[in-house]
């Protein structure tokens, strides 16, 4: 088994290179299955979850050239339209082949996907809304069978929470349905904007991109083309709450300037963080030289608000400080896990309900820690950069499904960190 071993307490300084968007190429990749035309994708992350995504298209029939620049996919008839439990179990993402089959071929058959770690993530909302699209659907022997007579109905769909993977389901069933689709409070993380521009550069009719209503014009067919997929801001969080646990001064390049925006606000509360941005806007300069003073609360939220998706990475961070910080988890129920493995290197964290107060250390020493979900592996990640001494982290396969080359990215900014 792999491992990473840090050893810490260095400061960083170097250039990071930000990926493409893990959340926005999921969905992307599945929605190749619209279009039976060459579709060229760029940006799309080496991670394995991409991986993942792309043996599930080809187990679908989708003809699939990969080379270092771009990824190139055209989609063929499916023998049989099933995402196996094999697949799905793997990356809960694969349910969003579900819309994309139901709109083209009438008939989907997805595994459910099930639990993982960080909440029971139930799918109630996706056949909810699909079914007002005129899906029929069964749960049998573990696997959701959708079916719809003809074509998906374009519908009138308030959504009762706005879900990222259900509107992104809706939003490309929608595309291929008869009539006109209204999504009233859709998700606006810029991961479904980033999916609403691909399917409209393959022939989608959707207005309302970045807003809580989505009209979407059904088509008889996509076609095909090319698409660059934005970069990700998680991963870009990741790092700067790397500098704000280490201390020091990285660039962050290849972002945008709204996500440059995004990021500068969702850390405005933390005054001991400095944001410089490039003259071309696609460079963020993060510096960060001493220790958070004042008392913090964050609270985790839909986009705009707090990324859970960064709630382990900042208790890691704040675990180092002279304040208090407090963090209410708002959208999954569990995911703490990362708590436990961060008090084994010395911060001082006690929960209660989705509440998580970390009182601020002088520091953190290194330990052997395992790593139980993606996110809770970079917040160890960030603590083993922090800590005084050495630290092992165990289950890095969970690191592979989102980050690409963190440990060269770390390393290229002064970390002491290997993988074995
Ligand atoms: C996506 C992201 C994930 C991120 C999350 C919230 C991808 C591949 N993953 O996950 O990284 O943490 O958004 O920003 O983009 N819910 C229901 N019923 C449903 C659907 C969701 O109750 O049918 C609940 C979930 O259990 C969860 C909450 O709604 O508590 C948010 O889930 P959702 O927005 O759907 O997140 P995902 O699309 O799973």
């Amino acid at each position: 088994m792999e491992k990473i071993i840090i050893s810490g307490g260095k400061t960083l300084s170097g250039k990071i290179r930000i990926s493409g968007s893990k959340n926005s190429a999921l969905p992307i990749l599945a929605a190749t299955l619209l279009s039976k035309n060459k579709i060229i994708l760029k940006n799309i992350p080496n991670l394995s979850d991409s991986q993942s995504m792309l043996k599930l298209l080809e187990s679908l029939n989708s003809t699939i050239l990969q080379t270092k620049e771009f990824i190139k996919i055209k989609s063929g008839q499916p023998e049989s339209c099933v995402a196996s439990y094999n697949l799905v179990r793997k990356m809960r993402a694969s349910f969003l082949v579900l819309g994309p089959l139901l709109a083209r071929y009438s008939y989907a058959k997805v595994s459910l996907p099930g639990g993982c770690a960080i909440g029971a993530r139930p799918i109630n909302i996706h056949l909810e809304c699909l079914k007002k699209m005129g899906v029929n659907f069964e749960i049998k022997d573990g696997y959701v069978i959708g079916k719809v007579e003809g074509l998906l109905k374009g519908a009138e769909i308030k959504m009762p929470f706005s879900s990222v993977g259900a509107t992104e389901n809706i939003l490309m069933a929608a595309t291929l349905a008869n009539g006109q689709t209204v999504i009233k409070n859709a998700a606006i993380e810029p991961e479904i904007s980033d999916l609403a521009n691909f399917l409209n550069a393959i022939g989608a009719e959707i207005y309302g991109i970045g807003s809580r209503t989505l009209k979407i014009i059904g088509k008889k067919k996509l076609i095909g083309g090319k698409f660059s997929v934005m970069p990700d801001r998680i991963e870009a969080g990741t790092y700067i709450l790397a500098v704000l646990g280490c201390k020091g001064k990285i660039k962050l390049t290849n972002l945008n300037i709204d996500l440059i925006k995004h990021l500068i606000n969702i850390f405005s509360s933390i005054s001991e963080l400095h944001f410089k941005i490039s003259k071309d806007k696609t460079m963020l300069e993060v510096l960060c030289m001493k220790r958070v003073k004042k008392n913090l609360k964050i609270k985790t939220d839909i986009f705009p608000g707090f990324p859970t998706d960064l709630q382990a990475q900042l208790m890691a961070a704040m675990s180092i400080s002279d304040c208090k910080t407090k963090i209410e988890e708002t959208i999954f129920e569990n995911r703490f896990m990362h708590v436990q493995e961060l008090i084994r290197m010395g911060a001082d964290i006690s929960l209660k309900g989705s509440n998580a107060i970390i009182v601020g250390k002088k520091k953190l020493n290194g330990a052997e820690v395992m790593a139980t979900d993606l996110r809770a592996s970079s917040s160890l990640i960030i603590a083993g950069l922090m800590a005084d001494g050495l630290t092992t982290i165990n289950r890095i396969y969970h690191l592979d499904r989102g980050y690409e080359n963190l440990v060269e990215k770390l390393s290229s900014c002064c970390a002491e960190i290997k993988r074995i």
